[in-house]
């Protein structure tokens, strides 16, 4: 470990903490490197490009498998980043796939909800949108969203899948995965309440709720419209306020993400990865490395800051003033350990106060 040390930095212990950097209203707003986020980023790397500091992305985002996301990241934000690093609100699902590995689940969001599912190993998964096209008529404003594409050119779903022995449109939905921001919030909530109802057979009786997982609850988040934008925290609330008058039981859901304590038991397990994932990491006669502490970089106070409060010990929070608090001084009912404008500002304190 001493070796370790000396290799990364001689004056500061490099495995005593690591970072966990949230990303919209943090480094982007929608795709826009912000508050210097490319170079302060780029302060955890060596001149030849090799990472000495671990740190991972925490987000609640999502939509795109996490190796795809790396790469997303790594160009906009002009550094190299490891699968392993990328931790969005949905990774948790994966840990859900044993229980649904072979069942029809339908994957709601923009981007690419059902091959996020399926690298997770999830084996029978279609998008909503597929799911939707697999009955005639479910939406009755369809023909008014001039903005739908169809299906691998004009085969939809239906066609596609009813060639098929095992045709998943007439199969029993087990369970319903939000992946990612719902794009068309009224045909969404048109077939989600659809499934839910009827036990997973839209048209059919009235049957037992298959279970249903949210990404995250996020009621608002950072993008590039000056004021917030409504997040999958909202959409839920639409879905759960809409199936409860017109169903009996009220809505059952799981929601995972930050603030979830979990979430950052989890961050602080895959910072143990990175950190040995490390090049320079020589770990000496197999002994136990800890984190003295880690950094939680957010905007979001009643979601980062408020998660790494709850976390407590090791977790050190650091708010910025680049996306959803705008505040002067601190937040009231989430206050940070520190308040500073850019992220760059707090990557400044972090290396001051370790190195
Ligand atoms: O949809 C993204 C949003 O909910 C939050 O993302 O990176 O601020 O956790 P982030
Ligand atoms: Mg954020």
């Amino acid at each position: 470990l001493a070796f370790f040390y000396r290799q990364l930095h001689s004056s500061s212990n490099p495995a005593s903490f690591g970072v966990a950097f949230d990303i919209d209203g943090v480094l982007l707003r929608g795709s826009n490197p912000i508050g210097g986020s490319p170079r302060a980023l780029k302060r955890f790397y060596d001149d030849s490009g090799t990472l000495k500091v671990p740190y991972v992305f925490l987000t609640n985002g999502g939509g795109v498998p996490e190796s795809k996301r790396a790469k997303e990241l790594g160009s906009l934000l002009d550094v190299n980043i490891l699968p392993l690093q990328v931790i969005q609100g949905h990774s948790p699902f994966k840990q859900l796939m044993r229980r649904f590995e072979n069942e029809l689940i339908v994957a709601v969001g923009k981007g690419e909800p059902a091959e996020v599912m399926s690298e997770y190993g999830f084996k029978n998964v279609l998008s909503i949108d597929e799911y939707a096209s697999c009955f005639d008529n479910i939406d009755p404003l369809a023909q008014y969203k001039k903005w739908t594409d169809k299906l691998d050119g004009n085969q939809s779903s239906k066609s596609k899948h009813t060639a098929l022995s095992n045709d998943p449109c007439s199969q029993r939905v087990a369970a319903v995965f939000v992946v990612s921001d719902s794009v068309d919030w009224s045909r969404d909530i048109q077939v989600l309440c659809d499934i839910l109802r009827t036990g997973g057979l839209p048209g059919k009786e009235i049957a037992h709720q298959p279970p249903l997982f949210f990404a995250n609850d996020d009621l608002a988040y950072q993008a590039l419209f000056p004021s917030e934008r409504l997040g999958m925290g909202a959409f839920r609330i639409a879905v759960e306020s809409v199936f409860n008058a017109i169903h009996p039981a009220a809505l059952k859901y799981t929601s995972y993400g930050k603030p979830n304590p979990s979430v950052f038991k989890n961050a602080e397990t895959v910072l143990m990865h990175v950190l040995q994932s490390c090049p320079t990491n020589h770990q000496v006669d197999g002994r136990k490395q800890f984190f003295k502490t880690l950094y939680m970089i957010g905007d979001n106070p009643s979601v980062d800051i408020k998660g790494a409060r709850q976390a407590g010990s090791p977790w050190f929070s650091i708010l910025t003033r680049t996306g959803v608090f705008k505040g002067k001084e601190n937040h009231d009912d989430f206050p940070a350990d520190l308040v500073v404008d850019t992220v760059e500002e707090a990557v400044d304190y972090i290396l001051s106060k370790e190195c």
